[in-house]
């Protein structure tokens, strides 16, 4: 049976337009990831969505005096099609407001309630007197406890990743109408952390290919102790609570949204007609399931998240939590609040997504912040994709065009030339398996760069006239080297990378498994040559990132 994974980037809210910090977070190694396997002829399936619930949805309403149906359906229908301008491959696209949605997390609360791992309790909560109601969540911020910035949000302070409860923050203050809090009791449903302290330490310990900082990170949770979360909400928006005793509550968002992740599977076995489909990743043992987020999201996908599932039973775990530091815009944070974002579907209009997928792959935050500059995009797609990766197709191509009858020619091929493929193709197949999509490309610009190497030492503009049998097979063994350039860069650059393999007469179909499609086709026609991927022009810059901005 061929290998089964599902790979899933976090919701994004639907309260606001994806920027490139996202992209560069959850969304574009994801879609690396799942491009690749797919290439490899691995079963994969790629499943995303809106978080449509919770208080960044009411807060965004609120102040835009609208309601919060007007807000998801605004930001769903904005972000589904900012992702596809940036070539994004999600077989579904899902919303929570979704009523099969809604019954399945109102399943798994029963399930978890009625398996005693949620318990009622009356609670302290801060309460807005001037407003005249509780405020969970991001209803109130203040000074986080633990690393003093200020600024925190009553569930998460954004600087130290801390999860929070509203109490927990100094100075806290309504969001809404800056009133100082005052405490007032209600009553909630905890889900007992704690229950599953053993079961998540042995899995995290035991888990293969995460990053140790992922890994710490969450046993580090662990060893604080795990206690009981509140996971409901006095707030008019989101799943009610399926009990008749909880009328005027809904699920807490953090409970509901990953839900979405099997939710949305079902709905994508539905949509295709076979509605048992999604069973075969979700409850196949032998099944992976992927999920790529951004670091502020840790404590929910590899703490809370499997506490549900171990406490629901019969669905797989994560098997890998793959998360992403931050992409700084220079050495600021990418803010709405501050205006300083770049949204991604303006950013795709104007430079077109291979350009943005390729420089946020090459710079990726994989283990350390990263910073976006412009003047650091324009050069690097500019020195790389453009100069190295993209010239050396081009000038194979016109070659094999001008002297060879627009033809691949039937030439034996480089043994060396082979064998460098092959080794990078294995580098990159380890590297991409292990999450590092960074090195991965750096490895094809390489295979690139040997491939000017090669064209220019065998300098085949003399050996034409001299010895026309050496030249033919420079130029067939350097289209082998396009021709793998090209797969290795489908995942990274789509569209450019689909274009370079219409060229070369060629598909990343009909390969072998094990290498990736190295298997040369042997001669054939060329097909129409353009220049693969169009430079950045230094004069152009500045009005074209004015054009992004501007939007
Ligand atoms: O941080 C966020 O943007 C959340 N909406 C992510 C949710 S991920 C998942 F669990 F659905
Ligand atoms: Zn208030």
């Amino acid at each position: 049976m061929s290998r089964k994974v599902l790979v899933t980037s976090a919701l994004p809210y639907a309260n606001g337009n994806v920027h490139i910090g996202h992209m560069a977070g959850a969304y574009l190694p994801a879609d690396i990831y799942h491009r690749y396997l797919r290439l490899k002829g691995v079963d994969s399936v790629y499943v995303c969505g809106s978080d449509e619930h919770g208080v960044p949805i009411t807060i965004t309403a609120e102040k835009e005096g609208v309601t919060p149906a007007d807000v998801i359906d605004r930001y769903h229908a904005a972000n589904e099609a900012a992702f596809a301008s940036a070539d994004m491959a999600f077989d579904i696209y899902g919303r929570t407001s979704s009523p099969s949605h809604h019954a399945l997390s109102s399943e798994f609360f029963l399930k978890l309630f009625h398996a005693g791992h949620i318990e009622k309790a009356s609670t302290e909560q801060l309460f807005c007197p001037d407003c005249g109601r509780f405020l969970p969540d991001r209803y109130v911020e203040g000074t986080c406890p633990d690393c003093g910035a200020a600024g925190a949000r009553g569930d998460q302070c954004d600087a130290c990743g801390k999860a929070l409860d509203p109490l927990e923050l100094v100075s806290p203050r309504c969001k809404i109408c800056g009133a100082v809090p005052t405490v007032r009791s209600t009553t909630h449903y905890f889900l007992k952390l704690q229950d599953f302290s053993g079961r998540l330490r042995s899995w995290l310990t035991a888990a293969e290919g995460w990053r140790d900082s992922v890994r710490n990170f969450a046993l580090g949770w662990i060893d604080e102790g795990l206690h009981e979360r509140a996971i409901t909400r006095d707030l008019d928006w989101g799943v009610p609570v399926p009990l008749d005793e909880a009328s005027g509550k809904v699920l807490y968002v953090w409970f509901d949204a990953p839900i979405g992740y099997i939710s949305f599977s079902r709905q994508w076995a539905a949509g295709r007609g076979l509605p048992d489909l999604w069973r075969g990743y979700w409850q196949n043992p032998d099944a992976e399931i992927v999920h790529f987020i951004g670091k502020d999201n840790i404590p929910f996908h590899a703490i809370t998240w499997p506490a549900m599932l171990m406490g629901v039973g019969g669905y797989n775990l994560p098997s890998v939590v793959v998360a992403n530091e931050y992409l700084n815009f220079g050495e600021n944070k990418f803010s709405k609040s501050r205006g300083n974002v770049i949204r991604l579907d303006a950013f795709s209009r104007v430079f077109g997504p291979d350009r943005l997928r390729f420089y946020l792959a090459a710079t990726a935050p994989e283990t350390q912040d990263s910073e976006f500059t412009w003047d650091d995009f324009a050069e690097r797609v500019n020195a790389e994709l453009v100069n190295v990766i993209g010239n050396f197709i081009y000038r194979t191509l016109s070659f094999a065009s001008k002297y060879f009858h627009h033809a691949v020619p039937d030439a034996p091929l480089s043994a060396p030339v082979m064998a460098e493929i092959a080794a990078s193709a294995s580098d990159i197949d380890s590297l991409v398996e292990r999450f590092r999509f960074r090195q991965a490309l750096a490895r094809t610009v390489s295979l690139a760069r040997f491939g000017n190497r090669f064209f220019d030492d065998s300098a085949p503009w003399k050996s034409r006239s001299e010895d026309p049998a050496a030249a033919a097979s420079v130029i067939a063994s350097s289209i082998e080297i396009a021709r793998a350039l090209s797969v290795l860069l489908l995942p990274v650059a789509p569209s450019g990378a689909s274009r370079c393999l219409a060229m070369l007469n060629a598909s990343a179909e009909d390969r072998p498994l094990d290498t990736l499609g190295l298997r040369p086709p042997g001669p054939r026609p060329l097909g129409q040559l353009s220049i693969p991927f169009q430079k950045i022009d230094d004069a152009e810059l500045p009005s074209m990132v004015k054009d992004v901005m501007g939007v």
